[in-house]
């Protein structure tokens, strides 16, 4: 097949379709290096979404595009479950024995307080889909990860802003199950020291969408997240003026919760930077600060990094920023706390700079200006219904 005369590495995004999925998915295109699939149940996803990476991806061809530039343009996109094992070994087995180079593990359900009512189906979706996905990339000699992980590890962190080597102790069902799925990679690197890399990133609060307008966050129904919701008032998608704040009497400088924002560009380069750590010449694993999770700490090529700004914003301080950005006048209200919300999740984004490389580089404004001219571009989102 053309993929065995490439010179691209094969690498799986799981979750490939949804909005920080699609970013990497782009990112890694970009950079013209890898051949990439997508695994996605759609659940929170729409298929729509990887045709349009493919169109930015193709604008951003070369003059003279090689066989292998034109492939990388070519996202393989396949609906499965990953809480089913068939499923999943006929996706990977389709790359051959070590064929494939890499899998970004990014699929899973994300709401906190959707895991207080359902957690098993938090902890199936989420944590046995990795186990098996590790369980069926090693029968296929796969073994390097990326696995998106969160700040909501953290809990209510110590010290702000928090460094990785923070104690680990979620508050709910989605942020154990973050906990445990980091748990078991690490436990799998530190048992195969000299085949299995796993890098986690701790994301912090993604924001904005890829300046051309052609992808961005598209939540299926009510946005729970803040900026989503603040962008469907102000396209007029949400009939209401007035956000509800959840609390304004936290130990924060305004009292309202505070949190670290990155543009979901960064995020997504910030899995280029993990993939080149998972490289063979690499030498992230070799700092003696590099932070794995358990006891032996950095024992088994296992390593966590936060991904955020290291800047703090409070939720006046977002709707201020989009406020300029959308010219809507939003209103606010104070109503009560939403359970499961903690005061302040400020990345320490030291070690991510330092061994990584990493550096969130887009200002608020940008996100705020970006995630806008989604909105306004696609006013219902992605058109298509699937
Ligand atoms: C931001 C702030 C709210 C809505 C979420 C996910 C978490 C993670 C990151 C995956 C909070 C306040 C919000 C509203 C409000 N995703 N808010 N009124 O809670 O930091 O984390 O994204 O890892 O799992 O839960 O982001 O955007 O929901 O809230 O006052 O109508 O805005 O209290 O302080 P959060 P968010």
């Amino acid at each position: 097949t053309s993929t065995q005369a490439s010179s691209l590495k094969n690498i799986i995004i799981t979750g490939g379709a949804g909005y920080i999925g699609s970013h990497t998915v782009l990112s890694l295109i970009l950079t013209r290096k890898y051949r990439v699939a997508s695994i996605d149940n759609f659940h929170n996803a729409y298929p729509a979404s990887l045709d349009r990476v493919q169109e930015i991806a193709r604008q951003n061809l070369p003059e003279n595009p090689t066989d292998d530039d034109i492939l990388s343009t070519q996202v393989q996109s396949f609906k499965a479950d990953l809480t089913k094992e068939d499923q999943v070994r006929s996706v990977v087995s389709s790359f051959g024995h070590g064929g494939l180079w890499g899998v970004i593990h990014i699929a899973a359900y994300k709401a906190v307080g959707e895991s207080n009512e359902i957690p098993l189906a938090y902890y199936e979706n989420n944590v046995s889909a990795t186990l098996l996905l590790a369980k069926v990339m090693e029968e296929y000699g796969c073994h390097r990860l990326v696995y998106s992980s969160s700040a909501t590890v953290y809990g209510i962190p110590p010290i702000v802003p928090i460094p990785e080597i923070t104690k680990l102790d979620a508050m709910s069902p989605y942020g154990r199950s973050k906990v445990m799925s980091e748990t078991i990679l690490s436990d799998l690197c530190r048992s195969k020291p000299d085949t299995w890399k796993v890098i986690s990133l701790r994301y912090f609060n993604p924001a904005g969408a890829h300046p051309s307008g052609l992808i961005g966050e598209e939540p299926r129904g009510r946005p729970g997240n803040l900026l989503p919701l603040l962008a469907h008032m102000a396209v007029g998608r949400i009939k209401e003026a007035t956000l509800k704040v959840f609390g304004n009497d936290y130990p924060t400088p305004d009292g309202a919760c505070v949190r670290d924002y990155l543009h979901i560009c960064d995020l997504a380069d910030g899995h280029l930077l993990a993939l080149e750590a998972l490289e063979d010449g690499s030498t992230v694993f070799d700092h003696p600060d590099g932070v794995g999770i358990g006891p032996k700490e950095g024992e088994g090529k296992y390593r966590a990094f936060n991904l955020g700004k290291g800047q703090g914003l409070s939720v006046f301080n977002i709707v201020d920023a989009m406020r300029k950005a959308t010219g809507f006048d939003f209103q606010t209200v104070i109503v009560g706390r939403r359970a499961g919300d903690v005061p302040d999740l400020t990345a320490d984004p030291t070690l991510a700079r330092k061994i990584l490389g990493f550096e969130a580089k887009h200002d608020l404004e940008s996100m705020c200006r970006d995630l806008w001219n989604w909105q306004t571009k696609n006013p219902e989102g992605y058109t298509t219904t699937q």
